[in-house]
């Protein structure tokens, strides 16, 4: 059984990294951590009385025995943690996106390859069996495939400020397009790995209360000519139904997510399917970091997976602000020209320097 630590004790802490961490066989709680004394408490109670500790770097230099940790902190806090957490040989399973910023997740990639890292990323959608029998369909439809994803999720309501302002702190610091949209590229991924060569996208923000874009329109263009078209609608007071739709040269795909109802058309035959609907997969994201230890490197969720999503979004938010289809070197030179960061290779060509560099 690895021993393991709780960094953030938020709500995505508390209701599936914690329950999923008791539940399973694989992992004994060791100690919590919070910025907030009462909610890092609360959670080390849940586990009989784990230890627990307002500052991350007291946990780590205490808790020797520590295998692994969880980080289910803001994108913006996380990379440090998680790159210090590294240094120290300890695996981590880290809540998407990886980062905020390209500068921040190269410097992650960089960690994990120097220090030969178990690093996995909190990709918990990834492991639902739609995902798989989508996966094993579209391996039918031919290519290129025209993929569609809607995703409408954390519904307006007026009777819960809490989690209005927990939505709107997580647009101010990154956005709608990376939080969500970074599970809807990982999982795309599976279906199509082909990599990204432009991505375009339009932000609408429908209320002045809010701190950012709550609806995303983006489209991605892939390198084998296949397109990804990703909605995401968050604070809406009604979320329409989340569905993909996948059409290639041999047939189309439909599926409802919540009510895990598809339909394929192939080859001029018609059947309808049916899957668990969309869900996290707490279980089975944790047997996957388990069996990330025991092997020594993450085989799944990696932060390659995690870059690649974050890449895309980033790019969608550079379109959403100036109006253009961003191509990877367009995005990596964004990001030399901010973060004067000579280090920053473009994943399309890793011999080539960004450009001002
Ligand atoms: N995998 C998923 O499906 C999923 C779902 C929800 C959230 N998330 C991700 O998980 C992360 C956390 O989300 P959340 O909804 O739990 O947010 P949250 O705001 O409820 O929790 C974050 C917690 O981190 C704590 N924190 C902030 N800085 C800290 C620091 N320096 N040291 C210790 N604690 C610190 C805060 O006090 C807070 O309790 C985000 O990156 C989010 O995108 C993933």
């Amino acid at each position: 059984m690895y021993s393991i630590g709780l960094i953030g004790c938020g709500e995505v802490a508390e209701h599936g990294h914690l329950p999923a961490i008791l539940g399973g066989g694989d992992f004994r709680l060791a100690a919590t951590c919070d910025l907030n004394r009462r909610r890092a408490e609360l959670l080390a109670s849940r586990a009989g009385g784990a230890a627990h500790y307002t500052d991350w770097r007291e946990l780590l230099a205490r808790e020797a025995e520590l295998d692994a940790v969880v980080l289910a902190l803001p994108p913006e806090i996380s990379p440090e943690v998680a790159i210090e957490c590294l240094g120290r040989k300890l695996a981590v399973l880290d809540e998407k996106p990886l980062a905020t910023t390209l500068a921040d997740g190269r410097r992650l990639q960089r960690a994990v390859e120097q220090h030969r890292g178990v690093y996995q990323v909190g990709f918990v959608l990834r492991y639902g069996q739609w995902v798989n029998e989508i996966s094993r369909l579209t391996a039918q439809l031919g290519s290129p495939l025209q993929i569609s994803v809607e995703v409408y999720d954390e519904r307006l309501n007026p009777d819960d400020p809490a989690h209005l302002a927990r939505i709107t702190g997580f647009i101010k610091t990154s956005s709608a397009m990376t939080h969500e949209g970074s599970h809807v590229i990982d999982y795309v991924s599976l279906w199509n790995p082909s990599h990204w060569t432009s991505a375009s996208a339009v932000a609408k923000q429908t209320s002045a209360a809010f701190s950012g874009p709550n609806i995303w329109e983006s489209r991605i263009n892939l390198a084998d000519r296949s397109t990804v078209l990703v909605r995401i609608g968050w604070l809406l007071p009604e979320l329409p139904p989340s569905t993909v739709t996948i059409v290639g040269p041999a047939g189309r795909l439909d599926f409802d997510c919540a009510a895990g109802r598809g339909h394929v058309e192939l080859d001029g035959a018609e059947k309808s399917f049916a899957a668990p609907p969309l869900a996290p997969e707490w279980s089975s994201q944790y047997a996957a970091f388990a069996e990330a230890i025991a092997r020594g490197h993450a085989a799944s969720a990696t932060v390659d997976d995690g870059l690649r999503a974050l890449e895309t979004t980033l790019a969608c938010e550079l379109s959403a602000r100036t109006g253009s289809a961003i191509a990877p070197a367009d995005l990596y030179a964004e990001a030399a020209r901010s973060t004067s960061d000579c280090g920053l290779v473009n994943q399309e060509a890793p011999d080539r320097p960004v450009e001002s560099c």
